[in-house]
């Protein structure tokens, strides 16, 4: 059963990629947006139904008035890697806390969580294991919550093949170094369509305590990842398998002095985990094929 009518709906993590999806389809939708960043910028492309409001997950400033007269919260905001001063333990656990408790004090409902697929409850697997604790409090919480797990998202401004495109590019001089095989196996999930299952969690109350692992509708290996990325961009490199032992103790090394490394150590280690489902989850839990992966948009 859906809601009836608009609600209004804080989007805590606007103005990332996932947001820039999520905004747009919420506000087309009919429904009022509080728009959620650190500093509560405007974007030029949002409608007049889209507020921006500033808050800080990672301290709770400004969280309480960000939420003031939603009627249900989206929450969006996690980091992949940490860097200095960010920690998984503070913006996607201790962050999506705060988020929680500034729901539940504002009195919202309806509360959808962005989880990742993989998640799981290991210490060896730092940002899986983040998100693993953060969507834990979600569904510790009194709230209506749905947590949504999706593979790996393209469109415009991703990060995953945004990082496959530049380490193509900046990274591998005639040669680009594979993990292993190459054959982790990627679902990849449009941004748009995921926006689509934000929607219909936030308004339809029978989806309440439900968690949907979400994929495109084709597996990729990360070789064919590679090989596509090449396509689209027409840089033209040799593949190269490298051990992932080999890999694991170079991003060890690359962690601590050299930051800028396009891939972590605890990446490299989240590829034992699967990262795909069924090919017709999307569509058999939302109704709709979920689009083919198309990155034309990684040309420019
Ligand atoms: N991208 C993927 O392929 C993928 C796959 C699976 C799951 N996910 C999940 O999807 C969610 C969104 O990811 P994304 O790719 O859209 O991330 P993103 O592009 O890095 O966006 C993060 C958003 O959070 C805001 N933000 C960052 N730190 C904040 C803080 N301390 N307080 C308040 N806001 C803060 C950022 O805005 P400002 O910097 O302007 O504050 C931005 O709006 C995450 O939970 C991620 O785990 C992503």
């Amino acid at each position: 059963m859906s809601s009836n009518g608009p609600m209004t709906v804080a989007v805590v993590g606007a103005t990332g990629f996932v947001g820039s999806s999520v905004v747009p389809h919420l506000a087309q939708a009919g429904h009022h947006v509080i728009a959620i960043s650190r500093d509560g910028r405007r974007q030029p492309e949002w409608a007049a139904n889209v507020d921006a409001r500033a808050a800080d997950v990672s301290t709770g400033r400004g969280l309480d008035a960000a939420l003031d007269g939603a009627d249900g919260v989206v929450h969006l905001v996690a980091i992949p890697r940490e860097s200095k001063g960010l920690r998984f333990e503070e913006i996607n656990v201790r962050g999506t806390q705060r988020v929680v408790a500034a729901a539940e004090a504002a009195g919202v409902k309806r509360f959808v969580h962005l989880s990742a697929m993989g998640v799981i409850d290991d210490p060896k697997l730092a940002y899986l294991g983040s998100k693993w604790r953060g969507e834990a409090a979600v569904r510790a919480s009194k709230l209506d919550w749905v947590v949504l797990r999706p593979s790996l998202m393209f469109g415009p401004g991703d990060g995953f093949f945004n990082i496959v495109k530049t380490t193509l590019r900046y990274w591998s001089p005639g040669i680009v170094a594979i993990p292993g095989k190459g054959d982790a196996r990627f679902q990849p999930l449009a941004a748009a369509d995921l926006a689509i299952a934000v929607e219909r969690s936030l308004t339809d109350a029978s989806r309440t305590g439900s968690v949907y692992e979400l994929g495109g509708p084709d597996w990729w290996t990360y070789r064919e990842i590679v090989d596509e990325v090449m396509r689209v961009t027409g840089m033209k490199r040799l593949k190269l398998g490298m051990p992932i032992p080999l890999i694991s103790a170079l991003t060890s090394v690359t962690d601590r002095f050299m930051p800028i490394f396009p891939v972590s150590h605890d990446q490299i280690s989240s590829l034992q985990r699967p990262n795909f489902t069924e090919l017709d989850a999307f569509e058999s839990s939302f109704g709709v094929k979920p689009r083919a992966m198309d990155l034309a948009y990684l040309r420019t």
